[in-house]
């Protein structure tokens, strides 16, 4: 059942416009489509077979007369209509649909009253019969009745060209959407909705109406996206010469999404968690996701809607490159040190275990089961991964040309892989064929690096090995063109000029090698004093790397590196090894290591004035205990890294207690909130001072977190201090969340901080909390984002209690994958992911995770989306 890439047959027919009329009913919706189709001249003829699901069929008309049921045929996937005339026909459908029962939230559904629609990937053809493929691309005109009272506002993709009213209190909407697009990027919203509205002008002088619909009462909360907005808007033109190409842009949030948001033409559809934002319910986390959200979702009408997927193989041709567009934005936006990061941090621990485990998938797959479940982080965070090592090879103006050709080239088609990287390589002139092996090959490589010294020739020699371990269905791998960006520090903690063998003359202080064999070496001549080696700076590739660098070798870094990421880096490689020995310690019953040099940099950092207080935060804070468990890969033991980790925690606070205390007065913001980078920063240093005072075992930071919580006058600080609170066992933990709860209890999106840090709580008691809260009014298993908050984030963000030794914690959330299953697969699949790393912790623990995959992949009637996470998870 699987569909594979090389099947790729383009459509038998073209659909060149639609008319859709879609009278809003929430039990029975009815939709009325006319389709001008024709023949296509370059596969053309045979049946017709147009996808539609969940569809009650009531009509079908060719070129207006009526078909008599035996001229089709229609099961539960499809409409088959075996004999059509040659050249141009139209075909006419109605069908209803069913919004108020869609709890799978794709196709048109209710949320909280408001009509929408989400088509991406297959949702159109749950709205009415269609060729629902991305390169099946049509204009679009929609109709929208609705009653007035229920629906004042009626929304679809383009441009509104009439409206009016209806007999019997009901009333329409047209909207035309000048470009040719495919079905999943259409949309429709209708409800009360309120408004916010602004301008935009681009370069060329066209006049941009912004709206961003929100539900009545909601509309303070709005400031903040429609800025960021704008800001998306201008940077697209100056980084990438891309304008907005109609005269209104609309954003509407809607509180039940399966995901963050959807890039419609014209019409974005945003989970309102990235829309709403006021300082006392919104954090500087959230404000930073809604720009990076808003930003991404806008860079869609280039990368994605002008220039679409010939089919969802290439899924990464606009994922892949929009997130590296919305990547670079929040760089230009922000601190690219500190973004760099954080997206480093996030590819290491959400796509590196997806690669290293069952569902590794290539960037671009060959096959799949459910195309839901290919929204991964292999495709997303990776696939930008692929378009930022194509940047750091050309540099950013070949780049930029590149990019121009691109869009010069397949404006208006439906593209592949392949266009791309051909656009890439005649505009940046550079050739990809060993690259693009890339795309194909899944599996993150490892890269071996060993540094050499030779004092009486001055020359530094890093040879370089690349590896790739087999992963399902690639047994064998072909090197990689990987980029390595490396400076060579000196003594001075200076880095030295840099000149390669065969080179006259030296060059810039750091140089991308290119590394393209399995085995190779590099020569640095006229290295006067031995250096210590900066690897891979600023991550330039997805990869992992191990070399013969010592523990000192991390210490002079982390105090030394003029690249800001290989600093911190240094700094959690030096810090990961000491946890790790410690864990061992623990098992051995050793003696543990207390690790002053880490408390020493703490130090040396908080002193230095002049360094940015939200890198600071970054450098000081202790590697993950998921990240722990990832590097040792196997027998993992949860237990003893949280010990180990929480530990060394505690004795980093007494080390360097004055100096955080020292720095948690001096990072106070004064003034009104403003969410701005500054401010954000050294709010992210002042509560990263507070996550270790707190711990101190004379117990004296509970009560500055307490102080902290009573004080606060902002989300960010209010969170920080509950976050902390939470992990705690004291009577200001339950003051805390109770005060928190009432303060909050009418805001959903606030409500949902307050599950998931119950959630994911180290305390023992997080399970039957999480079970208790199963219960509570503020949940329901309905709505994809509590469930997040409570179930996702226990089972992903709470190692330690998620793995329970008991086997309770995966009982539990195997439990609600197959009674969600029933209401929502996609939200379904995606949370059953939790358990893809199942194979490195401890024997007991495999064993009662493989019994929960098997109690899935086994039961009755479940959807093809979680059957095929179980099934390859098990695999
Ligand atoms: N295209 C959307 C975005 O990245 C996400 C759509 C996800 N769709 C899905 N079926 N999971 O902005
Ligand atoms: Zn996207």
């Amino acid at each position: 059942r699987a569909v594979l890439l090389k099947d790729y047959a383009p459509p038998a027919y073209l659909i060149d416009t639609v008319s859709l009329e879609v009278e809003l009913d929430p039990a029975a919706t009815r939709v009325h489509s006319k389709l001008k189709m024709r023949t296509n001249p370059a596969s053309g003829g045979g049946p017709l077979v147009l996808d539609g699901e969940k569809l009650t069929l009531h009509e079908v008309r060719l070129n207006g007369e009526t078909l008599s049921p035996n001229a089709y045929q229609v099961d539960g996937r499809h409409l088959t209509i075996p004999d059509l005339p040659a050249g141009e026909f139209t075909l006419e459908t109605v069908t209803t649909c069913g919004p108020e029962a869609n709890t799978a939230l794709t196709g048109l559904y209710l949320s909280s009253g408001i009509y929408c629609t989400q088509c991406e990937a297959q949702g159109f053809r749950r709205i009415t019969y269609y060729l629902d493929r991305p390169d099946a691309m049509a204009v679009f005109t929609t109709r929208i009745v609705a009653d007035e009272k229920v629906a004042p506002v009626l929304l679809s993709n383009g441009n509104l060209v009439k409206e009016g009213k209806l007999a019997s209190g009901k009333h329409f909407a047209e909207w035309h959407d000048p470009f040719p697009k495919p079905a999943y990027l259409f949309a429709l919203v209708a409800g009360r909705l309120g408004h916010v509205e602004d301008k935009f002008v681009t370069k060329s002088g066209r006049k941009v109406t912004l709206r961003i619909f929100v539900e009545p009462g909601n509309e303070d909360r709005c400031a903040y996206a429609l800025e960021a907005l704008k800001r998306s808007m201008r940077w697209d033109e100056e980084a990438f010469g891309r304008e907005y190409d109609l005269d209104i842009f609309m954003i509407v949030a809607v509180s039940s999404f399966n995901m963050g948001a959807m890039e419609n033409k014209g019409l974005n559809v945003f989970n309102d968690k990235y829309i709403l934002a006021r300082p006392d319910t919104a954090t500087d986390t959230d404000y930073a996701s809604i720009e990076a959200i808003i930003a991404h979702e806008y860079f869609h009408n280039w990368t994605g809607n002008r220039v679409t997927c010939r089919d969802w193989f290439q899924l990464c041709l606009k994922e892949g490159l929009t997130v590296f567009r919305d990547q670079e934005f929040t760089s230009d936006m922000r601190s690219r040190a500190v973004k760099r990061i954080a997206d480093v941090r996030l590819l290491r621990s959400h796509q590196f275990p997806e690669d290293q485990g069952p569902l590794a998938h290539p960037v671009r797959p060959d096959s799949y089961i459910e195309i839901n479940n290919f929204y991964t982080a292999t495709v997303y965070e990776k696939g930008a991964e692929l378009c930022r090592m194509i940047h750091t090879l050309v540099g950013p103006k070949r780049f930029r040309k590149g990019m121009d050709l691109y869009f010069e080239r397949h404006d208006g088609e439906a593209a592949t892989v392949e266009d791309f990287l051909q656009a890439l390589s005649d505009g940046a002139k550079i050739d990809l064929t060993q690259f693009k092996r890339w795309y194909s090959q899944s599996g993150t490589p490892e890269v071996l690096v060993s540094g050499r010294y030779d004092s009486a020739r001055e020359t530094y020699t890093l040879k370089m090995t690349q590896v790739c371990a087999a992963t399902p269905g690639q047994p064998v791998k072909e090197p990689y063109h990987i980029p390595i960006a490396v400076g060579l520090v000196g003594p001075d903690g200076k880095d030295m000029a840099l000149q390669l063998d065969g080179e006259e003359k030296p060059h810039a202080k750091t140089r991308v090698l290119n590394l393209t064999e399995r085995t190779q070496t590099f020569r640095f001549r006229n290295v006067a004093e031995k250096p210590v080696p900066s690897l891979l700076r600023g991550f330039t590739a997805p990869v992992t790397l191990s070399s013969n660098l010592k523990e000192r070798d991390y210490v002079f870094l982390m105090a030394n590196d003029s690249d800001p990421f290989n600093r911190w880096e240094a700094a959690q490689r030096y810090a990961s090894g000491l946890l790790i020995a410690n864990v061992e310690a623990i098992r051995t019953g050793g003696k543990r290591r207390r690790g002053t040099a880490f408390a020493e940099m703490i130090r040396k950092v908080l002193a230095d004035k002049k360094l940015d207080p939200d890198f600071a935060a970054q450098m000081i804070l202790l590697p993950s205990e998921q990240a722990i468990a990832q590097m040792i890969g196997k027998d993992v033991d949860v237990d003893a890294i949280h010990e180990a980790r929480e530990t060394l925690r505690i004795a980093i606070a007494a080390d360097v207690r004055d100096d955080l205390k020292r720095i948690y007065e001096r990072m106070k913001v004064d003034g009104p909130y403003s969410p701005d980078a500054e401010d954000a920063g050294r709010r992210a240093l002042r509560n990263a001072c507070l996550g270790y005072l707190a711990f101190l075992p004379d117990g004296s930071g509970v009560e500055m977190a307490a102080a902290h919580f009573d004080g606060a006058d902002n989300m960010t600080d209010q969170i920080a201090a509950l976050g902390v609170l939470a992990n705690i066992d004291v009577q200001e933990r339950t003051r805390a969340l109770e005060t928190f709860y009432e303060q909050w209890k009418g805001d959903h999106l606030v409500m949902d901080k307050w599950l998931s840090i119950q959630a994911t709580s180290s305390l023992p008691r997080a399970l039957d909390d999480v079970k208790s809260l199963l219960h509570h009014p503020a949940f329901t298993i309905r709505n994809p984002n509590k469930v997040r908050a409570l179930i996702t984030s226990f089972a992903t963000a709470n190692q330690v209690r998620f793995h329970a030794a008991d086997g309770a914690g995966y009982a539990l959330v195997a439990e609600k994958v197959l009674e969600l299953d029933a209401l929502n697969p996609q939200v379904a699949a995606r949370l059953l992911g939790a358990f893809k790393s199942w194979r490195q912790f401890d024997r007991k623990r495999r064993s009662l995770m493989s019994r929960q995959l098997e109690r899935i992949a086994g039961a009755e009637g479940i959807s093809r989306d979680v059957y095929e996470i179980a099934s390859k998870t098990l695999a």
